[in-house]
């Protein structure tokens, strides 16, 4: 028998609202079982007394950087970051060199995910030809090559006549229409949030209102259609209480938010620290305070990374020329548990649901759950775990995160991937 039990850990599924000690057992890479004395019969045995074991964690935004910016990151390096960190599976964003804006370059991920990843990828794919905003890429070849959803993430599409056909399309071929958004011209040249700290900095600022205002174009054009809109890294009040209303109103709406909109504000950039330099961007408290009580009460569905390598050539640079973006795999955990469990906000069984089956559901990925027959891929943690992270010691290609050097509570110990162990006591197999 080719099988793997992992015994007598804390179980948590959210999805079956299963949370107690239990033994979970993988056979041929699925879930066999999930109960009490189960028996290896043969199968490997891990010990997971005194640690969490749920399903593995579902990101919705990844930035993999192949095709075309290797030396940011890999397929090969990005999964291994995403393994570290407890995902399984990963949906990596289109907007690499060139952007996959076709069938073949859908394929092209796909083969190398199946050739050199350690977890599971589903690729998004191009709303725009040449991600150019203008003229809608053939969506139906793109979702026949392995498409599960669409963005032309890192911009917006500004044009609302390409969003309303695209939504038609997306409708058609029942997948999200996942929109980054931003107004570029409201953005008006800004490089962080329009606040007290780029006021203190002097720095151009991005109003809030340049998301909010794509937000509700989007909601319009979406309910029009009868389409699924869903918004990545949310960042802003005024969208949370967009999607709110509009999802009260029955339009199919969700969002994401990520692990730093919900730790940091825009404080965190300091003196200039392009570490913190996303877009959108980090905003003040009271946007912070939105984006958690969004969670909490479900407008946000997921919690998704944005992990976007740069290294020092994009990122030791002046603040204003630097690139946009941080690493974020391999801190998901801790980062989510300081925001959101410590804090009070959700208890873990509700973190654990925001990074497995609801994620899952959103874009109709394998995964999430622990039913019997579900992928065996899991992601088995230290809840109290406290650690310094160093960043050069990271998985990924890229080390530009504002974490570095900072103590963590909450470590992934083991990562399971259909019945193989890819990360076994914090390294990689
Ligand atoms: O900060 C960001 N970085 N936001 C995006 O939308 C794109 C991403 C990237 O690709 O670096």
């Amino acid at each position: 028998m080719n099988g793997l039990l992992i015994k007598g850990g804390r179980v948590i599924d959210p999805a079956s609202g299963t949370d107690g000690v239990r033994d979970v057992l993988i056979v041929d890479g699925r879930i066999a079982g999930v109960g009490t004395g189960l028996k290896a019969n043969g199968a490997a045995v891990i010990d997971a007394k005194g640690l969490v074991v749920s399903p593995g964690f579902v990101d919705l935004h990844v930035h993999l950087r192949e095709p075309g910016q290797e030396g940011k990151e890999t397929i090969a390096t990005g999964t291994r970051a995403a393994a570290k960190g407890g995902v399984t599976s990963l949906a990596c964003m289109p907007n690499t060199v060139p952007p996959l804006d076709s069938p073949a370059l859908i394929g092209h991920v796909l083969h190398k995910a199946a050739t050199e990843g350690v977890v599971r990828v589903y690729p998004v794919g191009c709303i725009s030809h040449e991600r150019n905003g203008e003229v809608m890429a053939d969506l139906a070849a793109l979702r026949e090559a392995g498409a599960v959803a669409f963005s032309d993430d890192g911009n917006a599409v500004m044009n609302a006549l390409l969003t309303r056909r695209a939504m038609v399309n997306v409708k058609a071929l029942g997948v999200p229409y996942v929109e980054h958004a931003e107004d570029e011209h409201l953005l008006d040249g800004g490089v962080m949030h329009e606040g007290r700290t780029s006021l203190r900095l002097g720095l151009p600022g991005r109003t809030s209102l340049a998301e909010d205002v794509i937000v509700a174009r989007d909601l319009i054009l979406a309910e029009a259609a009868g389409a699924h809109v869903h918004i990545a890294h949310i960042s802003s009040a005024g969208s949370v209480a967009l999607v709110r209303d509009a999802r009260r109103r029955g339009i199919r709406a969700t969002a994401e938010v990520t692990p730093h909109h919900l730790l940091l504000t825009d404080e965190a950039v300091g003196e200039f620290d392009t570490r913190c330099k996303v877009n959108p961007p980090l905003r003040d408290e009271p946007h912070r305070q939105a984006l958690i009580a969004g969670v909490v009460d479900g407008t946000i569905q997921a919690i998704a990374t944005d992990h976007a390598p740069h290294g020092p050539l994009d990122k030791d640079v002046e603040f204003t020329s630097a690139a946009s973006g941080m690493v974020g795999l391999e801190t998901l955990l801790p980062v989510c548990l300081e925001a959101l469990v410590h804090p009070g906000h959700l208890d873990l069984p509700g973190l654990l649901a925001r990074l497995t089956h609801l994620p899952a559901r959103l874009f109709d990925l394998p995964g999430g759950t622990l039913d019997v027959g579900a992928p065996g891929d899991l992601c088995v943690f230290d809840e109290k775990a406290a650690w310094v992270l160093d960043a050069r010691t990271l998985a990924s290609r890229s080390h530009n995160t504002p974490f570095d050097g900072r103590k963590l509570t909450g470590r992934v110990v083991h990562t399971i991937v259909g019945g193989r162990v890819i990360v076994r006591d914090g390294a990689l197999t």
